[in-house]
């Protein structure tokens, strides 16, 4: 294998595709959305579909994409911190093991993200017909059994509101520090051990 072979890792493709189009839907909803708007609502619904096939692919796509393939350790972690120090480069088949924690922490941060976004907008309905009309029903049977029940209801369900809006906000801003420091150690680990790891991950290569 010559030299130039040994430092190329190939990601599949869809370990690339779910890659970028994730980054996508993140850049689009930080930056492009208007919060809590339909089209916020339905990129983050994409997102969510995008990644739950990234974490299916962790169990049964190729070795290299596989959780076990990167499994995070402390005890790892501090192996690779120390070869950092020490100007030694040994190259991983799949994530490296600080790449490893961030990529567990950004896809925790992902799902927390997706977990509040949903619980606030709800299951968006087949039909209209099919949500609107049962629910001002209900609604009207609520009003007519327990008035001050029903008041009680809303001021907790106001405040599980804001825990939820709150989670979101914390764990976006999260995100946007982790994808900071992400992209921080990416030019750092080419720049250390020479591995053209963007290269590996473009959308474009076959
Ligand atoms: C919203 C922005 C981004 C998010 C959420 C994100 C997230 C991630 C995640 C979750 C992985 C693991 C991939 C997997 O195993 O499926 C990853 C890997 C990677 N990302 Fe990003 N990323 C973002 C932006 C970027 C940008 C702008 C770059 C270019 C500098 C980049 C370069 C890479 C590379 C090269 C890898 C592979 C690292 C390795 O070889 O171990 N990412 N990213
Ligand atoms: C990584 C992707 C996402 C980012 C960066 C993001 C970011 C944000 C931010 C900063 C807010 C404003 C929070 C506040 O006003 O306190 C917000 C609001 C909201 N987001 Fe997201 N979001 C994302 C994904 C999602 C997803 C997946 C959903 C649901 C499917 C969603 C649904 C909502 C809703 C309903 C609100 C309005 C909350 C309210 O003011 O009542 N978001 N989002």
């Amino acid at each position: 294998m010559t030299e130039a072979a040994a430092k190329q890792r190939r990601w599949d493709p869809v370990v690339r595709i779910t890659h970028w189009t994730i980054a996508l839907a993140v850049l689009a909803n930080a930056i492009i959305t208007e919060d809590g708007s339909a089209p916020h609502i339905w990129v983050g619904y994409g997102l969510a579909a995008i990644l739950a096939l990234r974490l299916l692919w962790g169990l049964v796509g190729p070795a290299e994409a596989r959780f076990v393939a990167f499994w995070p350790s402390p005890r790892k972690a501090i192996a690779h911190l120390r070869e950092i120090r020490s100007g030694t480069v040994t190259r991983h088949a799949s994530h490296n093991p600080l790449g490893a924690l961030m990529v567990f922490a950004i896809w925790s941060c992902l799902l927390v993200i997706i977990a509040t976004g949903i619980a606030m907008a709800g299951v968006p309905p087949l039909t209209d017909a099919a949500s609107g009309g049962e629910q001002r029903v209900a609604y009207e049977d609520e009003e007519r059994t327990d008035h001050d029940a029903e008041h009680a209801g809303e001021e907790a369900s106001g405040e599980a509101d804001e825990v939820l809006e709150e989670t979101h906000e914390v764990a976006a801003n999260l995100l946007y520090l982790l994808i900071l420091l992400h992209i921080a150690g990416v030019l750092f680990e080419t720049r250390r051990s020479g591995r053209q790891v963007l290269v590996a991950m473009s959308p474009l290569r076959r």
